[in-house]
């Protein structure tokens, strides 16, 4: 939940560090620092706040000058956001120096222990009891760095990425990780560290992605050594040339990450099922799928887990698997699954769903259902992502890097996959006709098209949201396959704009929300065309009576709703059950221009962070 990044070379690190951190902010945002070795000492500048206010505080406090250096954003676990436990963190001599992703759980045994030894500590955070325990390694055992950091890591219970440097030392970077991501770019005589690759795109595109219980010795002259933390042991490690982009992790012309990523999502759903649907021809082609079906197509249920929006996408899965395919599903959120003691046999199938494929909880599902028997499939968007590694088998979603916090293009792509699964599995069950499986194909291959359709009412859009900007809390109602879109329309427009709304099943609201409904309360109510949509009309009704406000997404071509709603937001016509594609779009545009006009900090949103990575 912290960004870091480290740089070794012949060029000077400070620009590098401080973009770098800028592309990873999206995994928190709450305090930032810098380190850097300038050929005598170190000279850090920290702060409360975000990398812009590190920015000012180094041009102040700093020379910037240095070929090695750490830098880290921070989201706060031990110890508030201030700048004394911003990182990096100094041992007490002051030699080493640590950047840290994750938490470290026994830090308080190992803190009293090196108290009793003599070692102080200037901030609340577990990330100093380590760099101490690893002085007091180094000393004591009279080891070089990458030893004292083994020795350490091994009496260590929790989750981290962490990079660090000895000043006597200053040709070298020691890195590790378990549970937080760490990619390493191997450039011409110089090297890069970082949560993800993308402070380092425009150098290299040459990675090594560390596995959890690795750690790395990156020297300048002798290049980079793996080893397991476990035993010391030597590792081959594969480099991956990397596909990504500096366009794709730039804004290119939007004003905020979201509403590029809104904008993005017709291309990006293309990108998610080009070369696997055939519509034509009735293909569907999985290569994560195809060689285990027979798991699916037996299994006695499947379990989705997944924590947020990823969450959502699961509950939309769960109408298309048991409509089109027969086959139980259960939909959990994977903090809750993890700690409950489930019932899982070697007859499920779990589906992990997951944008950045580091959700802690959900990786913990994952392990539990392994252990237990369950073949676990995954559906990620970060390749390489420690649950796509953890899972059996899987497929990613191509949404490419999703920056703003609150997850768009994530979702659709997700409910891509997770359609061309389902519509996959129905075939081979024959639990579909052959006639409605061909025309959903060619449904899906519209929906790109029907996505752009729906983004054309973004201007109207914007007047909607200047209408309700002001108001204290929302209600969104769906049925059916759109009851998980409401849900995350709500979670949209909590998370962006901090008003406060709820999602619910349309027809559970007269089981208690509707005694929320009076004239100040916007309601918004999606019924498009769908088996329910005279019982949407009567809630609709229901809602009007009580002199509620109705935002109505409706499909093209709508009257009756028309007549109803104060305001409608049209989309194009689909079957009900591809509907959660175009249905979300409308609802994505309305959170983000409220928030905008409520002057919110869109992409970077309070307390949130892109990717959970503690629990
Ligand atoms: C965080 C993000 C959400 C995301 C959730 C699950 O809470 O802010 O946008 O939906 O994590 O993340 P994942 O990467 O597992 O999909």
């Amino acid at each position: 939940m912290c960004g870091i990044v480290g740089y070794i070379g012949n060029r000077e690190a400070y620009p590098i560090i401080l973009n770098g951190l800028k592309r990873l902010e999206y995994r928190g945002y709450d305090s930032a620092g810098i380190a850097l070795y300038d050929g005598t000492g170190i000279q850090m500048a920290k702060t409360k706040g975000k990398v812009s206010d590190l920015e000012s505080r180094a041009d102040a406090e700093i020379s910037k000058k240095g070929s090695l250096g750490l830098g880290h954003t921070r989201w706060a676990t031990h110890g508030v956001p201030n700048d004394i436990n911003s990182h990096p963190h100094y041992s007490n001599s002051g030699d080493l120096v640590i950047i840290h992703n994750g938490i470290i759980e026994n830090y308080a045994s190992i803190k009293k222990e090196l108290i009793n030894r003599g070692y102080t500590f200037k901030s609340d955070t577990d990330t100093e009891v380590l760099v101490n325990l690893i002085e007091e390694i180094k000393k004591k055992e009279d080891v070089k760095l990458g030893k004292a950091v083994q020795i350490a890591l091994n009496q260590v219970v929790g989750a981290y990425a962490i990079a660090l440097f000895d000043r006597k030392k200053p040709d070298e970077i020691v890195v590790a990780r378990l549970g937080s991501p760490l990619a390493i770019g191997i450039g011409e005589n110089e090297f890069f560290v970082a949560s993800d690759a993308t402070p380092f795109i425009e150098f290299t595109n040459n990675a090594i992605y560390l596995k959890d219980e690795e750690m790395a010795i990156i020297r300048l002259k002798k290049g980079v050594k793996v080893r397991k933390i476990k035993d010391d042991s030597l590792v081959d490690p594969y480099i991956h040339e990397l596909q990504l982009n500096l366009e794709q992790i730039e804004k290119g012309g939007y004003d905020h990450f979201m509403l590029k990523e809104i904008y993005e999502q017709p291309k990006v759903i293309k990108d998610t099922y080009r070369g696997r649907l055939l519509a034509n021809k009735g293909i569907i082609k999985l290569g994560g799928l195809e060689d285990h079906i027979n798991k699916f197509t037996n299994a006695d249920r499947i379990i989705i887990v997944a924590c947020g929006t990823s969450w959502h996408a699961g509950l939309v899965a769960e109408y298309i698997f048991e409509d089109w395919a027969r086959i139980p599903v259960e939909v959990e959120y994977a903090s809750e699954f993890r700690y409950r003691n489930p019932v899982i046999t070697e007859k499920d199938v779990v589906i992990a769903i997951s944008q950045s494929g580091e959700t802690a909880d959900t990786l913990a599902a994952i392990k539990l259902a392994k252990e237990r028997g369950a073949f676990v499939y995954g559906v990620c968007n970060v390749v390489g992502s420690s649950i796509s590694r953890e899972t059996d088998s899987g497929t990613y979603t191509h949404a490419g890097p999703e920056i703003g916090v609150a997850s768009t293009k994530a979702f659709t792509t997700q409910i891509t996959v997770l359609t061309m699964i389902a519509l996959r599995l129905a075939d081979v069950k024959g639990t579909i006709s052959h006639s409605d499986y061909m025309m959903h194909l060619r449904e899906l291959d519209t929906i790109p098209t029907l996505v752009e359709e729906a983004l054309k009412s973004d201007d109207k859009i914007r007047e909607i949201a200047y209408e309700f900007k002001d108001a204290a809390n929302f209600l969104y109602l769906g049925r059916g396959y759109n009851f998980p879109v409401a849900l995350e329309g709500a979670l949209k427009l909590k998370e962006i704009s901090y008003i406060h709304a709820e999602g619910y099943p349309a027809a559970e609201m007269k089981h208690g929300p509707i005694a929320l409904i009076d004239e100040h309360m916007p309601v918004v109510v999606i019924a498009v065309n769908s088996n329910h949509y005279e019982k949407v009309v009567s809630n609709i009704e229901e809602i009007k009576a009580r002199k509620g406000k109705i935002i109505a997404v409706v499909t093209e071509g709508d009257t009756t709703v028309k007549e109803l709603a104060d305001y409608i937001m049209e989309v194009p016509k689909t079957p009900e059950t591809l509907s959660p594609l175009v249905t979300t779009i409308p609802l994505q545009l309305l959170s983000y221009h409220i928030a905008v006009m409520l002057d919110r900090n869109v992409d970077q949103p309070r307390n949130l962070a892109k990717s959970v990575t503690v629990e």
